[in-house]
């Protein structure tokens, strides 16, 4: 059977990310194979033009579940009845710059979008923030939202889990599938904790399988400055990989997953993470809705990384205060 056709935004239509992104969710990825979708793709007016030429390629791609796309640089036409937003639209960061040094540039976009998906998106939509500094950026939206549940503004932090899967797996010489009860708490900066304390491959436990001076010295850093590593080598920010993720985290948030996914969601008090910050944590989803795991033993070592990203985040949004209406 199939479902009522869904209405999906993206943001920064022209750019990178969303030229792989835009494809993903017109072949069926994000909803599945038997939910048509309509596109609703917003840009700058200077980049009006690029995000038409995208429109006219996804087009010519004929995918059967695509119905219709509509281009604009209003805010109210791009959010209009949607159930799914990606927020991409923002600058990305060059070779040596953070990406909290983007917050004075980008922090201002989210405001205003969160206002309009407040007054013209569906009653079930669902933000997932790309766009950097993720988890500050979905804090402004979720703020200027104030009549959408907190739980509906998500930041990505699932390029980050998936490359922390992918260097265990190259590591352990094991497939990526066989591991499980990963997470990345924290924030998509270099501070973010790629933690691998109740991580198995196969039902082993993986701490148990390679070197802490390894896990501590080579695979936290590699895996939190993977972005910055990419950018060295590809001369531009991760695009693919970001648009890939972004699709499983939609999808998962949709469709359920019981294997652990990392999630930037607004903090419930778990973990004694203050209420109100979009942290990653340890998810699974459920019903629609991300849900915590719950009843981790958290180590000392765990407990000060974890801290180090609540005091970032905590400081991110003090530097935006003005942005919190
Ligand atoms: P890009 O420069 O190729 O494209 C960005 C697009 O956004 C441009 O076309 C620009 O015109 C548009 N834009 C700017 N302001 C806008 C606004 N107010 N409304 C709508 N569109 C707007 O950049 P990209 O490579 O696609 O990256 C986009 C963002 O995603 C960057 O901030 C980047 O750092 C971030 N990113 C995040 C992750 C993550 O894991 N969270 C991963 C990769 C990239
Ligand atoms: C990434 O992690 O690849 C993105 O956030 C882009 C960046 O600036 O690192």
């Amino acid at each position: 059977m199939t479902s009522s056709v869904k209405k999906i935004a993206v943001t920064g239509a022209a750019g990178q990310i969303a030229y792989s992104l835009l494809w993903r969710i017109a072949n069926g990825d994000v909803y599945g194979k038997d939910t048509p979708v309509e596109l609703q793709l917003l840009e700058i007016p200077a980049a009006i033009g690029g995000a038409e030429g995208v429109a006219m390629e996804l087009n010519d791609s004929a995918f059967p579940l695509l119905k219709k796309i509509t281009v604009t640089d209003k805010l109210e036409e791009a959010f209009d009845g949607t159930n799914a937003a990606f927020l991409v639209g923002a600058k990305p960061r060059g070779k040596g710059e953070e990406r909290s040094d983007l917050l004075a540039a980008n922090g201002k976009i989210f405001g205003p979008q969160g206002k309009a998906i407040n007054d013209h998106a569906a009653e079930d939509i669902r933000v997932l923030v790309v766009g950097n500094p993720a988890n500050t950026n979905a804090l402004i939206a979720m703020h200027a939202a104030k009549d959408v549940p907190n739980e509906r503004f998500n930041a990505m932090m699932r390029l980050d889990h998936n490359r922390a899967i992918s260097q265990l797996s190259e590591k352990l010489g094991r497939d990526k599938t066989d591991i499980e009860n990963l997470v990345v708490w924290g924030n998509h900066s270099a501070t973010q904790f790629p933690d691998i304390t109740y991580a198995t491959v196969g039902g082993e436990k993986i701490s148990e399988l390679v070197e802490h001076d390894w896990y501590v010295d080579q695979f936290i850093p590699r895996v939190a400055k993977r972005g910055a590593e990419i950018i060295e080598v590809r001369g531009k920010s991760s695009a693919a990989s970001a648009a890939s993720s972004a699709v499983d985290h939609m999808h998962d948030w949709i469709n359920g997953t019981e294997r652990w996914a990392s999630a930037a969601i607004p903090s419930d008090g778990s973990y004694g993470i203050p209420e109100g910050l979009i942290v990653g944590m340890p998810t699974v989803a459920r019903n629609g809705k991300w849900e915590v795991v719950q009843g981790l033993d958290l180590s000392d070592f765990q407990k000060a990384r974890i801290e180090a990203n609540v005091k970032e985040l905590q400081e991110e949004r003090d530097a935006v205060a003005d942005l919190l209406g």
